[in-house]
């Protein structure tokens, strides 16, 4: 049984922070440091797609400092990936700086035909709005089944998601992948996301191995 899709809830980035006395921005310079290490070990593990949450429709409400430096992180990232995944995002770019949306542009445009892992970035994304917004397409064309619906939600081009991993401790899915999430296998860890290590995915993947998937039959 192969693990196809992971979705990963990177939280704990301003615990961590700090315990280690760095400010939060820093916490997200080291958290997207864990996210190279983690989906490079997933690439290696024959994983196809990893979707991360890198900023939620509710995470707006943070003070403005915080939402920078969650930005600059991400936008600086687009403009210098140079690596062989796929980039691509998934949520609501209209409300969104324009160099940040120009970032977001440029980078899925450059690596749209790199062959490696896909690496989908949930960003100003909610799971609810996400559904939402698929739903009233399918409406409009009158195609209300599972297949056709599914292929307007933001992961339409991605396999199904296998399993959903949560760091910092929390027990909740806090709006991401509502839809997708219906036969994930959950993973809650304590660790704070920036000490991710690749050691965690080989556990995680073991894990999964020993889960019995019935998918509800
Ligand atoms: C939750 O942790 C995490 C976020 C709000 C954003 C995480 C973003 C990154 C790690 C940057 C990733 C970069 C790219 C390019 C995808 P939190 O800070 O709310 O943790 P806390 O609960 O300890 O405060």
């Amino acid at each position: 049984m192969s693990v196809k899709h992971i979705g990963f809830i990177m939280d704990g980035n301003g615990r961590w922070a700090q315990a280690h006395g760095l400010s939060r921005a820093e916490g997200y310079a080291y958290g997207l440091m864990a996210l190279r290490k983690v989906a490079k070990r997933c690439e290696e593990r024959g994983v196809e797609a990893v979707s991360v949450y890198a900023f939620s429709t509710e995470n707006i409400e943070r003070p403005s400092e915080e939402i920078n430096a969650i930005f600059e992180v991400v936008k600086k990232f687009n403009l210098t990936y140079d690596g062989k995944f796929k980039i691509c995002y998934m949520g609501d770019f209209s409300t969104l700086p324009d160099k940040l949306a120009d970032s977001i542009e440029s980078v899925e445009e450059r690596t749209a035909d790199n062959e490696g892992m896909t690496l989908n970035i949930a960003f100003n994304y909610g799971g609810r709005a996400d559904i939402l917004h698929a739903a009233k397409i399918a409406y409009d064309h009158g195609e209300f089944v599972e297949d056709t619906f599914e292929k307007h939600l933001g992961s339409s081009r991605l396999p199904d998601l296998d399993m959903i991993v949560r760091t910092g401790g929390e027990m909740r899915l806090s709006n991401f992948m509502l839809y997708e999430a219906a036969y994930a296998e959950l993973f809650f860890l304590e660790k704070l996301w920036p000490d991710m290590q690749e050691s965690d995915v080989d556990e995680l993947l073991d894990a999964f191995e020993k889960r019995t998937r019935k998918f509800g039959k």
